[in-house]
């Protein structure tokens, strides 16, 4: 609805301020108008939003399509290439490490799948930026660009030096930042495309021997919900889907020294099942996910309870990761 000219009449003024009141009784009206819709499309929304926890969310094809995965030569990068490929993905693979994501292409081509692998530090923006023009001209529009690369040192805060807390927030962080900017732009010119960025439970709770890396993964989660709400008030129509993962710990050998008092209830998660739940929730365009998918909801009803009562909860617990100094 057209708001109308806000200016009010002139104190003084006669006419002016028999307009002004008329005025006034049109805002009301307005105001009255847009509450009420307000009240309908919040329950609206509420209702569908329960009615699709029940219902199997419909996922997009990515058969033929380009899939770009950043630390695809190890651990869930690998096994979201794998899988991507599986499902008839033309994959590209991208990681530091040459020899690691060679083995991935190789797997995936005698698999009888589709994938180029490519050498990059994602560190260095400019290497990203000159890549990603080479994609373009190679292969043309990227569909899925998955922000998954990431290290995770683990010790107490005044153990980790400079060097090491500097390169974790550059490949956890700034790293996603240049990608964005490489890949969103195309995205956006053809309103289509979906951006994937690994945060972490870490980006959820705070954790001991952990703490710069809990700020690489709560970044994740800030810039990605802010991305979203920026895509939103520029274009409502915006069909760029954004999907942030919070994994819980998943046995790739990144989480060197996990502590679990209950081992039947919390344990390492397969590097197949987690690859393949961060595939559905891209390809179900969910705006977050968590692996498994209720600890949302955990941090969820967690931030509801005072901080003393859930700290009872995490001591009872007791699982984490301890040092990988000692
Ligand atoms: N494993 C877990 O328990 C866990 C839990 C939550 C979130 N995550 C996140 O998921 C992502 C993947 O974790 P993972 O366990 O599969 O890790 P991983 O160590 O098994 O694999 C990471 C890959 O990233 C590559 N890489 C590292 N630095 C790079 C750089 N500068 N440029 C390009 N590639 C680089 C490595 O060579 C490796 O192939 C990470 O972002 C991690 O923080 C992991």
């Amino acid at each position: 609805m057209s708001k109308p000219n806000q200016s009010r009449g002139g104190v003084g003024g006669g006419g002016a301020s028999g307009s002004g009141n008329n005025n006034d009784v049109y805002n009301i009206v307005l105001l009255i108008v847009d509450l009420v819709m307000l009240v309908i499309k919040f329950w609206l929304t509420i209702v569908e939003e329960i009615i699709k926890m029940f219902t199997t969310r419909p996922e997009t094809n990515v058969a033929g399509k380009f899939v770009l995965i950043t630390g695809a030569g190890h651990g869930m990068g690998k096994e979201m290439a794998l899988q991507y490929a599986s499902l008839g993905a033309k994959v590209i693979c991208w990681d530091v490490n040459e020899q690691t994501n060679s083995q991935t292409v190789k797997e995936i081509k005698q698999a009888g799948g589709s994938a180029f692998g490519y050498v990059c530090n994602v560190v260095k923006r400019e290497d990203i930026l000159e890549l990603a023009g080479k994609m373009r001209k190679d292969h043309g529009f990227i569909e899925v660009v998955v922000n998954n690369a990431g290290i995770m040192p683990c010790h107490p805060l005044l153990e980790h030096n400079e060097q090491e807390t500097r390169l974790m927030y550059d490949i956890n962080v700034l790293a996603h930042y240049w990608m964005i900017q490489a890949f969103l732009p195309e995205m956006l010119e053809r309103n289509e495309g979906s951006l994937v960025a690994l945060s972490s439970c870490a980006g959820l709770f705070g954790l001991p021997n952990l703490v710069p890396y809990c700020g690489t993964k709560f970044a994740v989660r800030g810039y990605m919900a802010a991305l979203a709400e920026e895509l939103r008030l520029k274009n409502p129509q915006c069909n760029v889907k954004l999907t942030t993962i919070f994994p819980y710990m998943i046995d790739t050998g990144l989480c060197k020294n996990p502590r679990f008092r209950f081992p039947n209830l919390f344990k390492l998660i397969c590097p197949k099942v987690a690859a393949a739940s961060i595939i559905e929730a891209q390809r179900q365009g969910l705006e977050e996910a968590a692996v498994p998918r209720h600890f949302i909801a955990v941090e969820k009803v967690g931030r509801l309870l005072p901080k003393k009562a859930m700290r009872l909860i995490n001591d009872f617990l007791d699982t984490g990761v301890d040092s990988d100094k000692h």
